[in-house]
């Protein structure tokens, strides 16, 4: 589909965000131009790319003759890139959220049988069939608030067949209207088939399942912290992958401080996420390496513990992503606007660096950025039509449940006859 979108009262590109690669970002790096036009061609089959961003009054001749939507004066984001979800998992940790509440903490909670491993059973309890039914309803409340692109962690499995079977789901999710990336966390926990054998289960996962699912997967990823993983179990599996060619992720000191940053450094991953515990000397590492330094608010709020230290990574240059780390025990929400409040508010974060850690910054996490997070020449045409004209606007709203007006993802509009025909596709 071939198209100009006319009439956007603010068209936010972020080309010099792009040209800073997402570091040390200023107002002026949201690249906002007024009244302005956005020209997208190709379509279903064929790749939608942005053919032209700019100024209505500079619209090139070859582009006029193209059908005109009018976007009637309002404004226009990329689409916002998730890249850290674990949106694959079945049942509700309702039960310890009370728990919590009468004093115990997520460690001890853990401690005592539950945590993750009460979600690995409800996730291998649950048919495949079903499984990607509810994956899909996730995937696409993301999608109706303006999230195109989507990271999917597997790591509620725990077996090889579990985890192929989560694997699966994601590689089902790919054919939706998001951008869907597959992460294997099968590091996520021990697995109960071998408790006391942690070693064991991670030369298993990283010799003898990786290989198999390394068609299943885009990136790896280690929960590595106090009671989990530590950084011998990680190089194990990084090793791995790095021999398989798939790029690596990692939880990194979210609830202690272990080491998780340090690794992520010396294995170039994509991206340190979580950072919670992390002291001037990761912040230091981050800011003079490639890794991405992904941050997750809505997990410090619900764990009611101290937030990353955003302001001290952005100022001493570090790129940093936002993320909503949906999961069934630290971050029951998948709400995008929050994730951009609690930035603001709690750590202190400007507007257009929450803009940007929400879309290009989210797609150097996921090694997308040459095609995400922007909306500039040659970039996927993924965005959002927002009413309003100030960004503030999105995190403002916080928690008002408001969608953008149109989403446009993966070559078409979101609509009613897509989520009819998802609804058909997951009858079959
Ligand atoms: O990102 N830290 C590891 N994984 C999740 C929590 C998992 C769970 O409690 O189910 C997180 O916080
Ligand atoms: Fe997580």
């Amino acid at each position: 589909m071939n198209f100009v979108l006319d009439k956007i009262g603010k068209l936010a590109t972020l080309k010099g965000a792009v040209q800073k690669k997402g570091r040390n970002i200023n107002y002026e790096d949201l690249s906002i131009i007024n009244d302005a036009c956005l020209v997208v061609g190709g379509g279903p089959g064929k790749k939608s790319k942005i053919l032209w961003a700019g100024a209505r009054s500079e619209l090139p001749s070859t582009f006029k003759k193209f059908k005109k939507i009018s976007a009637q004066g309002r404004m226009v984001l990329p689409g916002f890139v998730d890249s850290h979800t674990h949106l694959i998992f079945a049942g509700d940790r309702s039960n310890e959220f009370e728990m919590r509440l009468a004093g115990r903490t997520y460690q001890e909670i853990a401690r005592l049988g539950g945590g993750i491993t009460n979600s690995v059973k409800a996730t291998r309890d649950l048919s495949a069939a079903e499984l990607y039914k509810v994956a899909l309803r996730r995937v696409e409340s993301f999608l109706n608030q303006g999230v195109t692109t989507i990271e999917v962690k597997s790591g509620y499995g725990l077996s090889f067949e579990s985890e192929k079977k989560c694997l699966e789901v994601s590689a089902k999710l790919k054919k939706s209207r998001a951008t869907i990336l597959s992460t294997f966390l099968g590091a996520h926990a021990v697995a109960e088939e071998f408790k006391g054998r942690k070693s064991q289960y991670i030369r298993e996962i990283s010799q003898n399942w990786l290989p198999k699912f390394h068609n299943l997967c885009d990136f790896v990823d280690i929960f590595l912290d106090e009671g989990y993983f530590n950084q011998e179990d990680a190089r194990a599996l990084f090793q791995s992958a790095q021999k398989l060619g798939i790029p690596t992720k990692i939880h990194a000191d979210e609830l202690v401080l272990t080491g998780g940053t340090e690794i992520a450094v010396e294995f170039s991953s994509l991206s340190a996420d979580h950072l919670l515990k992390i002291s001037d000397k990761e912040v230091n590492l981050l800011a003079s390496h490639e890794v991405t330094a992904t941050l997750l608010p809505i997990t410090a709020f619900f764990l009611k513990t101290k937030y990353a230290p955003a302001r001290k990574l952005l100022d001493q240059g570090a790129r940093v992503a936002l993320a909503s780390d949906f999961n069934p025990g630290t971050s029951p929400c998948q709400d995008i606007s929050l994730v951009g409040t609690l930035s603001a508010l709690e750590m202190g974060m400007r507007i257009e660096e929450i803009v940007v850690g929400l879309s290009l910054n989210g797609a150097y996490a996921l090694g997308l950025q040459k095609t995400k997070g922007a909306l500039i020449e040659g970039y996927d045409s993924d965005f959002f039509v927002v009413d309003g004209e100030n960004p503030a606007k999105l995190f403002y709203e916080f928690g008002s449940g408001r969608p953008p007006v149109k989403v446009f993802s993966s070559g078409e509009w979101l609509d009613e006859s897509y989520a009819t025909r998802m609804n058909l596709m997951e009858k079959k």
